[in-house]
C-alpha cells in the first residue's frame, strides 16, 4: 500500500484485500478509543460497502466480540423500508450484521416510517442517549458517489451550507425523495471517518475531490476538508489513477 498526501485526508492506496484489512485496522482502534460498550459504528449505502461486508462474511475478519459489542447504525438512509433492497441498513442487516449474529438491540436504524421532519428528529435522540452531547459515531464509513456526493449530502444540498449546527438531518433531494443524512456538523463530531471508493468509474471524481478547485456546494465530499486529520480514504489503483 501507497499514501498520497491530501487536504481532504490520509489517501490509502492499495489492493482491495489490503484496502478492507485497513479499514478492520481502522475499525479495531476506533473501538479501544471508544468508551467501553459504547462504539458506535455507521456503516454506509453503495457497492463497496457491500463488497467489505462480503468480504468480513466470508473471511470471518470481524472479531465475534467487536460484532456483539458495537452499536451499529448508518451514516444515510433512504425513504424506504428496511426489506428494500435500496435500504442501506437493511442491507447491512442482510449482508453483514444479521450473518454475524449482531444482537438487535445493537441494531439502530434510521425511523424511515416517519415524516422526514420527525424521522430526523427521533434519531438525534437517539444519537444523543447513545454517543452524548456533541458527538456523533466513533466510526463513520462513507462512500461517494459520481457526482462527488457522500452520504446523502448531495451537490447544492441545502445541508451543505448551513445544517445548523445538529449532527443529523433530513431533506428532500430532487428526484430521490427523502433522504436522512449525516450533516457536515456530525461529520466533524465523529471520532474518524473512512472513505471507500474502488474502481475506475470512481477516478474522476476523486480527482475533483482532492485535485480540483475548492467547491463544496458542487462538490460535497470536500467538506471532509473540515476534518481532515480524521479522515481516511481508502481507493484502489484504478480510481487513484487521476491523483
Ligand atoms: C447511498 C450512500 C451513498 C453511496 C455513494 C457511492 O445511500 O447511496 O450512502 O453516499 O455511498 O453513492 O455508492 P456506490 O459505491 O454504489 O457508487
Amino acid at each position: 500500500m501507497r499514501e498520497i498526501s491530501s487536504a481532504y485526508g490520509r489517501v490509502v492506496v492499495g489492493a482491495q484485500a489490503e484496502l478492507f484489512g485497513e479499514a478492520l485496522k481502522i475499525t479495531l482502534e476506533s473501538r479501544a478509543a471508544a468508551r467501553p460498550g459504547r462504539f458506535i459504528w455507521a456503516l454506509t449505502g453503495g457497492s463497496t460497502p457491500a463488497a467489505f461486508y462480503k468480504w468480513c462474511v466470508e473471511t470471518r475478519a470481524l472479531p465475534a466480540e467487536l460484532a456483539a459489542g458495537t452499536h451499529f447504525t448508518v451514516s444515510d438512509e433512504r425513504h424506504v423500508l428496511l426489506s428494500s433492497a435500496d435500504s442501506n441498513f437493511g442491507n447491512a442487516e442482510r449482508q453483514l450484521l444479521s450473518p454475524l449474529g449482531v444482537p438487535t438491540d445493537r441494531r439502530h436504524p434510521w425511523m424511515v416510517a416517519w415524516p422526514v421532519a420527525e424521522a430526523a428528529e427521533a434519531y438525534r435522540r437517539t444519537l444523543l442517549i447513545l454517543a452524548g452531547p456533541g458527538r456523533a459515531y466513533d466510526l463513520c464509513f462513507l462512500g461517494m458517489g459520481d457526482d462527488c456526493h457522500t452520504a446523502s449530502l448531495f451537490p447544492q444540498t441545502p445541508l451543505l451550507k448551513d445544517d445548523g449546527g445538529l449532527l443529523f438531518g433530513g431533506q428532500e433531494v430532487p428526484g430521490k425523495g427523502w433522504r436522512l443524512t449525516i450533516t457536515p456538523s456530525g461529520l466533524r463530531a465523529c471520532g474518524k471517518v473512512v472513505v471507500m471508493a474502488l474502481g475506475a468509474g470512481k477516478a474522476e471524481a476523486l480527482h475533483r475531490v482532492h485535485r480540483g478547485p475548492l467547491d463544496v456546494a458542487n462538490v460535497p465530499s470536500q467538506v471532509l476538508q473540515t476534518c481532515a486529520e480524521r479522515v481516511v480514504w481508502l481507493v484502489d489503483e484504478a480510481a487513484a489513477a487521476k491523483l
